[in-house]
C-alpha cells in the first residue's frame, strides 16, 4: 500500500520504518474496496502515529471476528470444550473437605449442602469442637442434603470428628480410613463455586506438596532490633496493593493430607501450645510447617469466594497485632524464615478474555 503518490508526507511508525502518506490519494480514494480500505487504514495511521494504538485495533477487530465466529468454528476445528470425565468413580481422583464448624450449625449445613454438590467431593470431615456431640437430628439432616446434592453414584461419606475441648489444633489432627491425598481445608462460613474448587483441586494436583488457596497473606520485613529481624503480618489489602504474598491461609486451601500428621506429631509443641492458649495463628502455624517442608512458596489461585458469616475472629480488634505476635514467635522457632514470597497466581485460561 505504500505504492503510488507522491510522497509529500510521510507516516512515522515510532519504530524507524517510514511509509510515504498522500493526503490527496486518501481523499480521491473510492475507486475499489482495496484501495478504499488502505485509505482509511492510513488515514488512521496519520491520526494515531502510534503503531501500538494501531495494533490494539486490529487486535480488537481480529477479536471481534472471532469471539463472533467462535461458537461455529470451535465445533468444526474439533475444539470442542471437554468436561472432565469426572462422574462416578469413589476416586483417588477427589478429595477431603475438611470443615471446621463451632457452634454454628445453620451454616455448617449450608456448607455441607453445598461442597457434597461438588463432583469431586469424595468425602466431608467435619471438625466439631464442642462439649457436646452433635445432635442425631443434625447428622441425619446432613446425611439426607448429602444424598439429595450429591449428583455422583458414590455419595460422599460424612465423618465427625469429636473433640471436648475448643482447640484449634484440633482442625489439623490426622484422619484416619483417607481414600486420597487432597484435602480442602475450609471454614464453615465459606463456599466456593465448585468449578473453581475444581480448578484449584487441578493445580494442587501438578504440585501435591503445596498448599493451593484462596487466601493470600505476607509477611513483610518490618524493623531490626538487636540484629532480630521483625516481621509485620500483611493481610489482604497489603497483597492486592502489591500482588506479593507468601502464605495461603487454611481457611480455603488444599493440602496433602501427610500435613496433618506432621501437624501433630512432628511441629515443635511449643506451637500447638501457642495456638491453644492463643486460640489463634493454627492457619500461621501450617503456612510456616508446609514451606520449612517445600522451601516454596503456595499457590494462590483466582477465584471468588463466598462469605456466608458475618462475624468471625479476624473482625475482632486486636487482631493484627495478635498476628504479628505469632508470625514473629513462631518464625524464631524456625533456624532460618520458612516462608518464600512469590507474585504468582493461578488463573483458569479458559476464563481470560484476552490470552
Ligand atoms: C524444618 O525442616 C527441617 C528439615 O526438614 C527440620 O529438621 C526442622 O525440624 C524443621 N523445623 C521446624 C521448626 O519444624
Amino acid at each position: 500500500m505504500a505504492a503510488g503518490g507522491s510522497p509529500d508526507a510521510a507516516l512515522n511508525f515510532g519504530d524507524g520504518a517510514v511509509l510515504p502518506y498522500s493526503p490527496a490519494k486518501v481523499k480521491a480514494a473510492p475507486r475499489g474496496r482495496t484501495s478504499s480500505w488502505s485509505s482509511l487504514l492510513l488515514l488512521l495511521l496519520g491520526r494515531t502515529r502510534k503503531l501500538a494504538k494501531v495494533r490494539l485495533l486490529l487486535a480488537a477487530g481480529v477479536l471481534l471476528v472471532l469471539v463472533l465466529l467462535a461458537s461455529q468454528v470451535g465445533p468444526l476445528m474439533g475444539w470442542n470444550h471437554q468436561p472432565s470425565l469426572s462422574a462416578s468413580s469413589p476416586s483417588r481422583d477427589g478429595y477431603m473437605v475438611l470443615i471446621n464448624t463451632w457452634r454454628r450449625n445453620s451454616l455448617l449445613k449450608k456448607a455441607v449442602a453445598h461442597y457434597a454438590s461438588c463432583p469431586k467431593t469424595d468425602a466431608i470431615h467435619v471438625v466439631w469442637s464442642e462439649n457436646d456431640p452433635p445432635p442425631e437430628s443434625l447428622k441425619t439432616y446432613l446425611r439426607n442434603i448429602i444424598m439429595s446434592r450429591s449428583r455422583n453414584s458414590h455419595k460422599p461419606k460424612l465423618q465427625f470428628d469429636l473433640n471436648e475441648e475448643d482447640n484449634l489444633n484440633n482442625r489439623f489432627k490426622p484422619i484416619n480410613g483417607l481414600t486420597n491425598d487432597a484435602i480442602f481445608s475450609v471454614d464453615d462460613d465459606l463456599l466456593v463455586p465448585c468449578s473453581t474448587l475444581e480448578f484449584a483441586f487441578t493445580v494442587w494436583q501438578t504440585t501435591p506438596d503445596t498448599m493451593v488457596g484462596f487466601v493470600p497473606r505476607m509477611h513483610w520485613l518490618d524493623e531490626q532490633k538487636n540484629g532480630v529481624v521483625y516481621y509485620k503480618y500483611g493481610g489482604w489489602w497489603s497483597v492486592w496493593w502489591t500482588g506479593t504474598y507468601s502464605m495461603v491461609l487454611s481457611k480455603a486451601a488444599f493440602f496433602h493430607q501427610k500435613y496433618l500428621d506432621m501437624y501433630t506429631y512432628k511441629m515443635p509443641s511449643t506451637i500447638h501450645d501457642y495456638v491453644t492458649r492463643e486460640r489463634n495463628c493454627e492457619d500461621i502455624a501450617m503456612s510456616l510447617l508446609v514451606a520449612n517442608v517445600t522451601q516454596a512458596p503456595p499457590i494462590w489461585v483466582k477465584g471468588k469466594i463466598h462469605e456466608i458469616g458475618s462475624y468471625g475472629i479476624s473482625s475482632l480488634a486486636g487482631h493484627n497485632k495478635r498476628r504479628n505476635n505469632c508470625l514473629n514467635d513462631f518464625i524464631s522457632l524456625y533456624s532460618a524464615v520458612p516462608l518464600v514470597s512469590t507474585n504468582i497466581k493461578a488463573v483458569d485460561a479458559r476464563e481470560e478474555w484476552f490470552w
